[in-house]
């Protein structure tokens, strides 16, 4: 698998520092919760940039990012008609067929835009999908889960919009069949945990600083029952079981 390039459709911002690319899609199949990594240039420096797919259409592919270093402050100043590198579709996603019935998805900050691909596909298997989002001030991104859920709990921990508080707060895990989760690792501990309590089976998505995105460079690897695992290759999403913290 090597980079190929393709052309931005558009890049704009949605909310301070918060960014949608759409580029044009070359038909690979892509599963809910797998990632690319996104080439930019600094002058002639390559960086790379792993980024979790947020909407898959025929034509086009979305990712939603926060602008949080030089690759994506590089990645936001790319014009319609730009070329990109990317490679992908990376990583495992998340085990829809694996599931049935009342399913939660818990998303905090930019860990929510993977959400979305995954509770359209949980719903068009016939699914009850919750789709639980955290922020911490400013909401981006939510309005387009109503299409795609039964119910939607929004949280702000400055209390402007939603819920004043964490959006743990919000979630009860004896009421579902399986929870996923993607975003602070801080808040996908404290929802196992909560899974844990009561047995209900728990995916998480993890996030590393990622150097190749392929499994070569081990730098991304976290610790499981079986060892170390890396998060781009047997990853992101893992069975909460199997993760050793
Ligand atoms: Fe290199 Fe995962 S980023 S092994």
């Amino acid at each position: 698998m090597d980079y190929y390039s393709t052309k931005v459709i558009s890049n704009k911002k949605i909310a301070p520092n918060i960014y949608v690319i759409t580029i044009k899609h070359l038909g690979e199949t892509i599963k809910p919760g797998q990632f690319y990594m996104l080439k930019v240039y600094d002058n002639a420096l390559p960086l790379l940039r792993p980024i979790s797919i947020y909407r898959i259409n025929e034509e086009s592919l979305s990712f939603m990012y926060r602008i949080s270093g030089k690759g994506t402050t590089c990645l936001s100043k790319l014009k319609s008609h730009s070329d990109i590198q990317l490679l992908g579709p990376l990583g495992n996603g998340f085990p829809c067929s694996q599931v049935k019935g009342k399913i939660a998805l818990v998303g905090g900050g930019i860990g929510i835009p993977p959400l979305y691909e995954t509770a359209k596909l949980l719903k068009q298997m016939g699914n009850q999908v919750d789709v639980y989002m955290g922020y911490k001030d400013i909401l981006f991104g939510f309005e387009d889960f109503e299409e795609v859920s039964d119910s939607i709990f929004i949280s702000s921990e400055v209390g402007n919009e939603g819920y004043h508080g964490f959006i743990t707060e919000l979630l009860h895990p004896q009421d579902y069949a399986a929870v996923f989760t993607c975003g602070p690792e801080v808040m996908m501990l404290k929802i196992k945990a909560m899974c844990d309590e009561v047995n209900t089976p728990i995916w998480l998505s993890m996030e590393k600083r990622m150097a190749c995105g392929i499994g070569a460079c081990l730098g991304c690897s976290c610790k499981t029952k079986d060892g170390m695992k890396r998060v781009c290759k047997e990853g992101p999403v893992f069975y909460g079981n199997e993760l050793n913290y």
